[in-house]
């Protein structure tokens, strides 16, 4: 028996991404597999969002390619993206939550502008399971300004995890958080991991990253300059130490 070879959910293939002359990002190639947690660290002006961007085809590459859950991201025709970005979860610094939208319709606003032949009463049916799924099942009543950014940063996951996508992309999703808040939403990421999504992560917490112990890609000026893999001292052996 051979175990199950696994096909990565993210592969660039040479991936150069210029705006004008400027080269943004420089022949990157590597692949994330399902369930892998990734972060993705560098300074300011590396070409972390950049990256993110073209896993949804928010950008596309100037060279290369870009292949996400079977689908060329490089190459996809405008009238696929829908296709390619169910597939693609979304999670930003600053939540991006309609403000006139309860937390709960908010959710379901990620499931049906995936899918407009879902009702309402079955979106509203399933936001309220992600809600729950987040911590926040008693709150799907409350608009984004009756929460603090924890629970915003919360909806906003359940947001992105409801179609159920191969691939959940996070751009600096603590950048706006206390580091208490800032690791409850990392419990809630590697969570998500766990259960098969392939996570990545553009932070500048390097408390985080350094903790948690997951692989690590550092750009720097647009080129990946390490990728260190997971590992190190295990999770267990980190929280012993922190609690000691
Ligand atoms: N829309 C744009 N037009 C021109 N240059 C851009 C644009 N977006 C990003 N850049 C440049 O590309 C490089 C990488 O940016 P970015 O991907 O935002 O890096 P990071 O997220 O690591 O800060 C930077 O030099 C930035 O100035
Ligand atoms: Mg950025």
């Amino acid at each position: 028996m051979f175990p199950a070879v696994l096909r990565p959910i993210v592969e660039f293939k040479g991936v150069t991404r210029a705006y004008g002359s400027r080269l943004a990002l420089d022949d990157i190639s590597l692949s994330l597999e399902p369930g892998d947690l990734t972060f993705l660290v560098g300074p300011s002006g590396a070409g972390k969002t950049t990256f993110l961007k073209l896993i949804n085809r928010e950008l596309r590459p100037t060279k290369g390619e870009v292949w996400v859950d079977g689908v060329a991201a490089h190459s996809l025709k405008a009238s696929r993206v829908a296709d390619l970005r169910r597939r693609v979860g979304v999670v930003f610094q600053d939540y991006k939550l309609l403000p006139r939208l309860t937390a709960k319709e908010n959710v379901a606003f990620g499931l049906q502008v995936g899918d407009l032949r879902i009702s309402d009463a079955e979106a509203m049916d399933r936001a309220l399971d992600a809600l729950e799924a987040v911590g926040l099942g008693d709150r799907g009543s409350s608009f984004p300004n009756q929460l603090s950014g924890g629970q915003q940063q919360r909806v906003a996951v359940a947001r992105a995890m409801i179609t159920q996508p191969r691939v959940l992309i996070a751009d600096e999703p603590t950048g706006n958080l206390d580091m208490e808040t800032a690791w409850q939403i990392m419990a809630l990421l590697e969570n998500v991991a766990t259960f098969g999504t392939t996570v990545l992560v553009a932070t500048h917490n390097v408390e985080i990253v350094r903790r948690l112990q997951r692989r690590i890609l550092t750009l720097v000026e647009g080129r990946l300059v390490r990728d260190q893999p997971a590992g190190g001292i295990g999770r267990m052996e980190w929280l012993a130490s922190a609690s000691s």
